[in-house]
């Protein structure tokens, strides 16, 4: 008996004080919201946060699957003579609080964003030493979702910062989806899906569609290119995140912009908007609300697609599907328009997932998903035109 009651106090201790892991289930699909880094930078405010969430809902985002309205840096100012963070006065005058819940009054979920080192990427108030602290505070605001930078880190080990404060959110008791935001440096795939949700495998995005900049920001094909051999780490409730979307920012054409979202979708990436919501042309609203290629990327099997031919300026990337479908998406690099002319009676052996054939015979049917047409099937070869830097992205189901 004595036994019995010791183990029994001994699982309520662990419970409560030593067992620490992520919360599980928050996101066995990609997660879908928007973040204010990409168009706004460091021009946020209460009003700016509450439009997007107006527009999110309005939009049709909402209904299409985004879900998270995230502020990355510089919503925060300082501490307080306790440590607690401070929100800037100016521009989130009535606090962190009241603006999460206007955000749950809409449906969605709120995110914030803060650094594992003394500082953030813009030097407002970073994390390190009060992670717990600030876990805490995340959790009476109503939190629910963290992007945690990796800048002013100094000699700091990666997985045990970032583990310390998954620790933090998980006594914190409130489910916080966690994205690793350290830009694939240290290599995160390789120790992070027990830590966080998602983790960047590459430096910032840039609205640009294929070119590295000097001081590292990247297009959207160079991005592309770094996820070539990451596709086995990523899974249901763990991603590879090639970062979030400038499909609508200014620099991406719309057939840019069309392939940025197509490849994002092959990739099972977390589908976070980074332009202006509450004034998007028809185009774009078009493409980020695209339901059938948003489908691509949710698919609950959560496998991350194979680049499978390489022709150079024309590759074809191949994603398994729920239900035997198969998504493919025909990428022409070049600006000159390819002509295809493509027989799919072959068989696909995917080598990362080695335990599956993918045998493609006659029998299926093809459809275009941009646009919402079917297009034959497999018995026919399927001919097209793609345009320069445009894809051909198409879902094929059995018959
Ligand atoms: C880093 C991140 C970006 C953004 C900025 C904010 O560069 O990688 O996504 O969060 O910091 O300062």
């Amino acid at each position: 008996m004595k036994k019995t009651i010791f183990v029994f106090f001994w699982f309520i201790f662990l419970l409560k004080f030593g067992y620490s892991q992520k919360f599980e289930n928050l996101a066995l699909t990609p997660p879908m919201g928007w973040n204010s880094w990409n168009k706004f930078g460091c021009d946020v405010s209460e009003d700016l946060i509450k439009q997007i969430a107006d527009a999110m809902v309005s939009s049709g985002m909402k209904d299409a699957g985004y879900v998270y309205v995230v502020i990355d840096d510089c919503w925060q100012i300082g501490r307080d003579s306790l440590g607690n963070i401070i929100a800037d006065p100016e521009h989130f005058p009535s606090g962190m609080k009241a603006l999460a819940d206007y955000i749950h009054s809409k449906g969605l979920k709120f995110g914030v964003y803060s650094d594992a080192g003394t500082h953030t990427c813009q030097g407002r108030p970073g994390s390190r030493g009060y992670e717990y602290q600030d876990a805490r505070t995340y959790a009476s605001w109503g939190v629910d979702y963290l992007k945690y930078d990796w800048c002013n880190t100094g000699s700091q080990n990666p997985e045990a910062s970032y583990k310390t404060m998954r620790d933090a959110l998980y006594n914190a008791e409130r489910p916080v989806v966690f994205s690793i935001c350290e830009w694939g440096r240290n290599k995160p795939w390789l120790w992070a899906k027990d830590i966080g949700h998602l983790w960047r495998t590459t430096g910032d995005i840039q609205e640009y569609f294929d070119c590295e900049l000097n001081w590292g920001g990247l297009g959207v094909l160079t991005i592309l290119d770094k996820q070539v051999n990451l596709r086995k780490y990523a899974g249901p409730g763990h991603w590879n995140d090639p970062d979030m979307l400038e499909v609508g920012n200014e620099g991406l054409t719309d057939n840019e912009n069309r392939s940025h979202f197509s490849l994002w979708c092959m990739l099972s990436a977390p589908l976070m908007a980074g332009n202006d919501l509450r004034n998007m042309p028809q185009t774009i609203h078009e493409i980020l609300t695209n339901k059938e290629v948003i489908a691509i990327d949710q698919d609950s099997l959560g496998i991350q697609a194979l680049k499978w031919l390489d022709y150079g300026n024309l590759e074809i990337w191949f994603k398994p599907l729920q239900k035997g479908d198969l998504a493919f998406c025909f990428l022409n690099r070049s600006e000159e328009p390819i002509l295809i002319d493509f027989d799919f009676k072959k068989t696909i052996y995917d080598n990362d997932f080695g335990w599956k054939k993918y045998q493609i015979d006659e029998n299926f049917k093809i459809r275009d998903l941009w646009k919402h047409k079917d297009i034959g099937d497999t018995h026919n070869n399927l001919k097209a035109t793609i345009p320069g830097h445009d894809v051909l992205l198409i879902r094929l189901s059995k018959k």
